[in-house]
């Protein structure tokens, strides 16, 4: 199968190029190199542009008329700066969104897969979400997700667009090959701060939020290797029309995660172990906005997609360190 990534030259959708391209696939990839750097659509078919450029879209499926579906995953994804930017956020992920969908329905490329989040789900009271557990979106970057899945939705509904939208946790790692990973200088989420403090470019490691009403405190997550999530994908596109068919819908809403919750001191216990070696942890009050977590109930997509996640922690974090200690080659920086 042909495939197309719209942010194809991100951390997700380099690493979901790569399975594709395992599983005897073609991804052909779309992407402004807004965030994603130039190095990891190397040797793969690509296109620089926007996904809102109706005539570049042409140009592409004029060049590929073989494309079966399209992976939509470029978005402005940086919770903070959608706080302070919330127009960037909805012309960019909702707006253009809007504008790739109808083209691609009119040159008949209608199935899409959908990264959306698992940042759209309310607290509940054992933290495990199905997809039907109760939505509150806490930023303007998850309401852009919430608002696209209604699109995608009302689109389906009344179009020949059908739509997969796949709810991710919260991935770490890299692909076995250490060929893509976290490319943020600096990277904010949890696991890029325990390898900076790991690695002493930063003093310690900041467990922010100690009193939520978890085992021990602090947030839970559910922790999904990037390799694994990359297959899902990979399964998702092969089995589209069967999995649609299966829930007899014109579009479904799936989680993708381990189905395990992991709190964050259990995470850096892991990572000592992992990393063989103590990280100086000091605590701090919970930052505006945190969440308390969630972790996936996975059932959908064992039962739709015959999917589960098969990597662990240990081997994410073993994975995440790999390509820190490699990723200059790649990137040029540290
Ligand atoms: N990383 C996570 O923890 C996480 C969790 C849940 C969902 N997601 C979703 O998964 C998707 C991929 O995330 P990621 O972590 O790989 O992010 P990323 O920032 O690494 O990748 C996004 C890519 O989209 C490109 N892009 C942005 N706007 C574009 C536009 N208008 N036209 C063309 N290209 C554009 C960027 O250049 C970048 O390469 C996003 O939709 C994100 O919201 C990510």
């Amino acid at each position: 199968m042909k495939v197309l990534i719209t942010g194809g030259a991100g951390y997700i959708g380099s690493t979901t190029a790569k399975a594709l391209e395992e599983a005897g696939h073609t991804p052909v990839i779309l992407d402004s190199l807004l965030s994603g750097p130039r190095a990891f659509v190397k040797n793969r078919i690509f296109y620089e542009g926007d996904i809102a450029d109706r005539a570049l879209l042409t140009r592409v499926i004029d060049e590929h008329p073989d494309i079966d579906c399209t992976i939509h995953m470029a978005a402005r994804i940086v919770v903070p700066e959608s706080v302070e930017q919330p127009y960037s956020y909805y012309r960019d992920n909702v707006a253009k969104s809007l504008e790739l969908f109808d083209q691609l329905v009119i040159l008949g490329k209608p199935r899409v897969l959908f990264s959306s989040s698992a940042s759209l789900y309310a607290t509940v009271e054992n933290f495990e979400v199905d997809e039907s557990s109760p939505l509150d979106p806490s930023s303007p970057y998850a309401r852009t997700k919430l608002v696209m899945e209604m699109a995608l939705r009302d689109m389906a509904a009344s179009t020949d667009l059908r739509a997969i939208i796949l709810r991710y946790f919260n991935p770490i790692g890299s692909d076995p090959n250490l060929e893509s990973g976290v490319y943020a200088r600096e990277p904010s989420h949890v696991l890029g701060q325990l390898v900076m403090a790991a690695q002493g470019l930063k003093d310690s490691f900041t467990i922010t939020g100690t009193d939520h009403p978890t085992r021990d405190g602090t947030g839970i997550r559910d922790y999904i290797h990037v390799w694994d999530l990359a297959r899902s994908h990979v399964v998702a596109v092969e089995k589209f029309d069967t999995a649609l068919e299966e829930v007899g819908e014109t579009s479904t809403v799936i989680n993708v995660g381990t189905g395990d919750g992991v709190t964050v001191r259990e995470l850096v216990e892991t990572f000592q172990r992992v990393y063989d070696a103590p990280v100086p942890v000091t605590e701090a009050a919970p930052r505006p906005g945190d969440a308390v977590g969630a972790f996936a109930n996975v059932d959908k997509a064992r039962d739709v997609l015959g999917w589960t996640s098969s990597l662990t922690t240990e081997d994410a974090i073993s994975s995440a360190l790999g390509w820190f200690r490699k990723r200059k080659q790649i990137l040029g920086y540290d």
